[in-house]
């Protein structure tokens, strides 16, 4: 009774375990083709794309990349480089736009008079983009562009 009844969980088990074990399993892919344990020179740091075009966004919440170098844009304790440019009080002299209301806000919502402590660290989430080939495809669809 009992080992008919775990018959078709059985069955559905194996399946699963088949369609994973299809799935190509590259791990060299994000390392190169190369063996990990073989060392190869390291392929030239590809220039960041530096065009000052601000990129449209593919979805709303995404944080838009940087379209500007940031080399040497130092982000410690006391100094926060970006915000010499992107703070509320210094865009009228930079042109940068003003990171936008929701860096003023903690995490109950209250807005503060300056960036919040979850926002300060800007390169968590913001990225300077490179002219290269994505290392792995990527699928992702603008929902507003599905043709
Ligand atoms: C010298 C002034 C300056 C500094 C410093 C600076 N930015 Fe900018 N940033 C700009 C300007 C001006 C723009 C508008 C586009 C352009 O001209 O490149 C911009 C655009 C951006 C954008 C695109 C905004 C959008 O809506 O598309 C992001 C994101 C950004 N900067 C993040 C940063 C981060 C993160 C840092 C620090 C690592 C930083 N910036 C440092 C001046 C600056
Ligand atoms: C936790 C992630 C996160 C951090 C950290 C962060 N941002 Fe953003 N940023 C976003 C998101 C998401 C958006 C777009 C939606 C929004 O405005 O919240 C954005 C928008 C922006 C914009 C565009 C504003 C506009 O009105 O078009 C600028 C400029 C910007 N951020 C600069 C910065 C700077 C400078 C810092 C560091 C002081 C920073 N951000 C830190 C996530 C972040």
């Amino acid at each position: 009774m009992m080992a008919r009844r775990c018959l078709p969980v059985a069955v559905a088990l194996l399946a699963a375990a088949g369609a994973l074990a299809q799935q190509p399993a590259d791990p060299l892919q994000l390392v190169g083709q190369s063996p990990p344990t073989v060392p190869v020179p390291a392929p030239p740091v590809p220039r960041a794309v530096t065009d000052d075009v601000r990129r449209a966004r593919n979805y709303p919440e995404q944080p838009p990349v940087i379209p500007h170098a940031i080399d040497g844009y130092q982000i410690s304790l006391r100094n926060n480089q970006c915000l010499t440019c992107h703070a509320r009080q210094f865009i009228e002299g930079s042109g940068a736009p003003m990171i936008s209301v929701t860096h003023f806000m903690d995490r109950d919502g209250q807005v503060l008079a300056d960036v919040t402590p979850r926002r300060y660290f800007c390169n968590a989430c913001h990225v300077p983009q490179t002219d290269t080939q994505p290392l792995v495809p990527n699928t992702f669809r603008d929902a507003l562009r599905t043709r």
